[in-house]
């Protein structure tokens, strides 16, 4: 199996798909913390440019980075070294125009569905407020709750609440730090559909980031793949399968097991389905439905 044709080492800037323009660019981005006294280096020479409405997941193990990268270019959090630039001017802080969804619940929890989708549009007009909400509420399919409180909701819901409050203020980017991390495997994927056909009708830019391998290969534009901590780019893979993908195409399989093969884990993995292979002797393949973390899954 070849994964030629998807990774390559990545060593300047990475340019965006091709005839996209650029929204987002990283220049040299680097990031340290102070902890007891010492220096810790969490991020290194991070270049990358994003293109307008493109998708780009982020895909590194715990504690590599990716919170923070993100954090960073949405301007909560200054570099150390280095710049990030959106729309070709250096991001000082957050701003409206951009959206962060958190790695942790960030639902209000004393406000209802509608009051949580609405919250970023208090100074709309009570009409067009309520206009907006309400196209919202259906896109991601939560009429009947729009009086509902958190607590009264699924874990699938809630989040979609988050995602449909992030939406309802019209980003022109989005940030998405694991989102679906709390969710079971059939929520996650179907709220995966939900948000690619979101992103397909509203073509926002989003930046995604999880350390599930399958999620980063059905979701995204490209990949971008990122050592451990201190985390620098690894590589970046183009996923040229157009939507809806076939998870179980030899191509997706190429390009998931050669992000795979990247980060070390493929031959690990091949003792693995070797056995799994065994086990189901007789049904002639194995499962690619199965979900790889990028050194196991932390939550
Ligand atoms: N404000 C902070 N002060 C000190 N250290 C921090 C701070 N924020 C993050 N770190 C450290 O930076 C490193 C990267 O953290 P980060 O949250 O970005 O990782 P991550 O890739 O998002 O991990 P995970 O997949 O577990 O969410 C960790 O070692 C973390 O302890
Ligand atoms: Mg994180």
């Amino acid at each position: 199996m070849s994964s030629s044709a998807s990774a390559r080492a990545v060593t300047a800037a990475e340019p965006p798909m091709p005839g996209l323009p650029i929204k987002l660019r990283t220049e040299n981005v680097g990031m340290a913390f102070l902890r007891d006294d010492k220096t810790l280096p969490v991020l290194e020479n991070i270049n990358l440019e994003v293109g307008n409405g493109e998708f780009v997941c982020l895909l590194g193990p715990s504690g590599c980075g990716k919170s923070t990268l993100l954090s960073a270019m949405a301007g909560f959090l200054r570099p150390t070294s280095g710049a990030i630039l959106i729309d070709g001017e250096i991001v000082r802080g957050a701003d409206p125009r951009r959206i962060f969804v958190f790695q942790e619940r960030g639902v209000f929890p004393w406000l209802t569905v509608e009051g949580n989708i609405g919250f970023g549009l208090r100074k709309l007009p009570a009409k067009e407020r309520a206009e907006r909400v309400g196209h919202y509420i259906q896109m991601v399919g939560l009429e009947g709750f729009e009086k509902s409180y958190p607590h009264e909701l699924s874990g699938g819901m809630k989040q979609r609440v988050e995602v449909a409050r992030a939406l309802a203020v019209n980003p022109d980017v989005m940030f998405l730090d694991e989102p679906f991390g709390a969710l079971d495997s059939i929520t996650r994927m179907v709220m995966r559909i939900e948000l690619l056909r979101i992103w397909q009708a509203e073509r926002k830019t989003i930046l995604f980031v999880t350390h599930d391998i399958d999620e980063a290969v059905q979701l995204a534009d490209r990949v971008v793949v990122m050592s451990a901590r201190p985390g620098r780019i690894q590589q970046i893979v183009s996923i040229d399968i157009p939507h809806p993908r076939d998870i179980s195409s030899p191509r997706y399989l190429e390009l998931r097991d050669g992000i795979l093969s990247q980060i070390g884990l493929a031959h690990r993995l091949l003792v693995i389905s070797a056995a799994h292979r065994k086990q189901n002797a007789g049904s002639g393949h194995s499962s690619p439905r199965r979900s790889f973390f990028y050194f196991g899954d932390t939550r």
